[in-house]
């Protein structure tokens, strides 16, 4: 089998593929031929092993694991002894975050319990677009509560790797979404669906007359202080970004905040990969209410330039890596 794998922590150049014997899987796993992986930051974060803190669970001089990549879409290659209800050949995705990742390659061994089964109407690369984003933008929202059909919600940070699923999902549920990012990405959120797109360059959105019912925090840019200044009377806000200093300042003050302003402001706790989930975001996509947007697609042998590509601000959609 052939992997791209780390040996350090980052930069990207750290990253090279490998060829390696390939593996037959222990009873309670399954061998995935992979189709098709796509970079989230989080892939960037532990390449570069990020923030340092991570390292107590990732190795701290070095990584102790060389595997790369969590978002990934493929057929079954092999079974395990052990495992009930899945056969060679049937199509599956998976976020392989909380199981030692290993995305960018041409095969990977994971727990059976890990993969999810692909409906056969979404492709390969559509499929490996979601897991991971798509996962964290319909939970984030959904731990702002049921949003009510013309509910405004404001999604800071829209243009990245969550951000797409998360305004497209909003739309879905009959808000009316305004979306937030760099002024060259605006085009591209209006693609999405937003109905008001903000330059973050050149407008504070706290500081403008817009109130809102419900603030999604991607980008993370704003101070608790600020933000209860963006919710409309009753509004709620759920940060999905995770520095520690901010994520401490709205898990901590957030609340007291709240409380006082007769508003929510809070963090939620991310469960990653969960099957139900994915049932629920292929939904979206059978519906045409989630259309995954591809960026670019690199081989196997071009690991360094794909997570370039990722970090430089520039992609629309989802770096793709395929085989
Ligand atoms: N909640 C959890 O448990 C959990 C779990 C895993 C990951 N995460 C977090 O989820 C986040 C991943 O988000 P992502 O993958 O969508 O990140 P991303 O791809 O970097 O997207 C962030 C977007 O925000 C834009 N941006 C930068 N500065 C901004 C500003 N001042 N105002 C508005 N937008 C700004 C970025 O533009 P440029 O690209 O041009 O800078 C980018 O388009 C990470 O922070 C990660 O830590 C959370």
């Amino acid at each position: 089998m052939r992997a791209v794998v780390r040996d350090a922590y980052g930069p990207v150049d750290v990253l090279r593929l490998a060829t390696a014997e390939d593996l037959a899987p222990e009873p309670d796993e399954v061998v995935v031929r992979v189709a098709a992986a796509s970079l989230n930051m989080a892939d960037l974060d532990h390449l570069l092993g990020r923030p340092r803190l991570a390292r107590l669970g990732t190795g701290l001089v070095r990584p102790s694991s060389r595997r790369v990549g969590v978002d990934v879409a493929g057929t079954v290659a092999e079974v395990g002894q052990a495992v009930p209800g899945l056969r060679a050949g049937d199509r599956v995705w998976a976020d392989l975050f909380s199981v030692g990742h290993g995305a960018l390659a041409d095969r990977v061994r994971v727990p059976a319990s890990a993969v999810s089964p692909l409906p056969d109407g979404v492709t390969f690369d559509d499929a490996a677009t979601v897991p991971h984003s798509g996962s964290l933008a319909l939970q984030g929202l959904r731990a702002a509560g049921p949003i009510r059909p013309g509910e405004r919600v404001l999604v800071n940070g829209a243009g990245g790797c969550v951000g797409p699923f998360a305004v497209q999902i909003a739309k879905a549920r009959g808000a009316v979404v305004t979306a937030v990012d760099h002024g060259d990405k605006l085009d591209f959120l209006r693609e999405l669906g937003a109905d008001e797109v903000i330059d973050h360059t050149r407008e504070d959105f706290t500081r403008g007359d817009g109130r809102f019912d419900v603030v999604l925090d991607i980008a993370d840019t704003r101070s608790v202080a600020a933000l209860r200044r963006a919710l409309a009377p009753g509004g709620r806000y759920v940060l999905i970004a995770r520095r520690i200093g901010s994520f401490a300042e709205k898990a901590l003050l957030g609340p007291v905040v709240g409380r006082l302003t007769g508003t929510r402001i809070g963090v939620f706790a991310w469960r990653p990969n969960q099957r139900a989930d994915l049932a629920e975001l292929a939904e979206l996509l059978a519906a045409g209410d989630v259309v995954p947007r591809i960026d670019r697609r690199y081989g196997l042998d071009e690991p360094v330039e794909a997570f370039r590509r990722l970090g430089s601000g520039q992609a629309r959609g989802k770096v793709l890596v395929v085989p």
